[in-house]
């Protein structure tokens, strides 16, 4: 029951505050408008290691150079890197193009859509393939980065330092997940938009935060400390 209202007031926070972003579909669509998995794909894997303000143009770019997945399978190694220069850690645009490769030529273009044959993809790891999952396939995978460890340990006042916490943290968030069939893209999102603006690093915003009610972080008044880090 505790896990409903967390999820249903994160939803509900998510229908009014989702960022927009163009690899999103907005929530007011309505349920005809699923997310298309070549976009989702091609903004998790710029995700990995990039932030969203710097996504956003390369994003634009490789969509309007290569509307589909065919189109990036069919391109060059040189104008796939040309077209990558400026975003780092060059290996991802080497298994994008791969990728790109694998799902036009074996697949006919579609991604699969199991954790399982996503992860058999070259660049698709445990975090872009849960991505993909529920965002591209609305499947209930637990989806952790740095934004969701955050806004976990917080809410469940997790205080063992990262990265041991690391179980704990996703045990947290498989249970908020798992079994969830009602929105799983969007409730993944949700986390991921809470972190990024309340549930921040410094200074959290609890007083516009959907879940404060809920949050143990808050209660004890140590939400801004969390989550704690090993020292080094
Ligand atoms: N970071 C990684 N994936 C994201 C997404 N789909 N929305 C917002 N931030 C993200």
């Amino acid at each position: 029951a505790q896990t409903d209202l967390f999820r249903a007031q994160m939803l509900a926070w998510y229908d009014t505050h989702a960022r927009v972003l163009p690899w999103r579909v907005s929530p007011s669509a309505g349920p005809c408008f699923t997310a298309n998995p070549y976009h989702v794909w091609l903004s998790e894997v710029m995700l990995q290691q990039t932030t969203v303000q710097a996504v956003i143009p390369y994003f634009g770019k490789f969509v309007d150079k290569w509307p589909s997945v065919h189109d990036l399978a069919m391109a060059s190694s040189e104008e796939v890197m040309t077209a990558w220069a400026g975003l780092g850690y060059y290996a991802r645009a080497r298994n994008l193009h791969k990728c790109a490769q694998v799902v036009s030529r074996e697949n006919k273009g579609k991604f699969p859509n199991t954790l399982e044959e996503l992860k058999k993809l070259p660049g698709v790891g445990d975090y872009t393939a849960a991505a993909i999952a529920a965002i591209a396939f609305d499947l209930p995978a637990t989806v952790i980065d740095g934004n969701v460890d955050r806004v976990i340990s917080r809410y469940f006042a997790v205080t063992d330092p990262l990265p041991g916490s690391k179980p704990e943290i996703r045990a947290l968030a498989a249970g908020l997940a798992e079994g969830r069939t009602d929105r799983p893209g969007d409730f993944a999102q949700s986390m991921m938009d809470l972190g990024a603006t309340v549930c921040i690093p410094k200074n959290p915003r609890c007083d516009l935060c959907p879940v404060r009610d809920g949050c143990a972080g808050r209660a004890q008044g140590i939400a801004a400390e969390l989550p704690a880090k090993a020292p080094k």
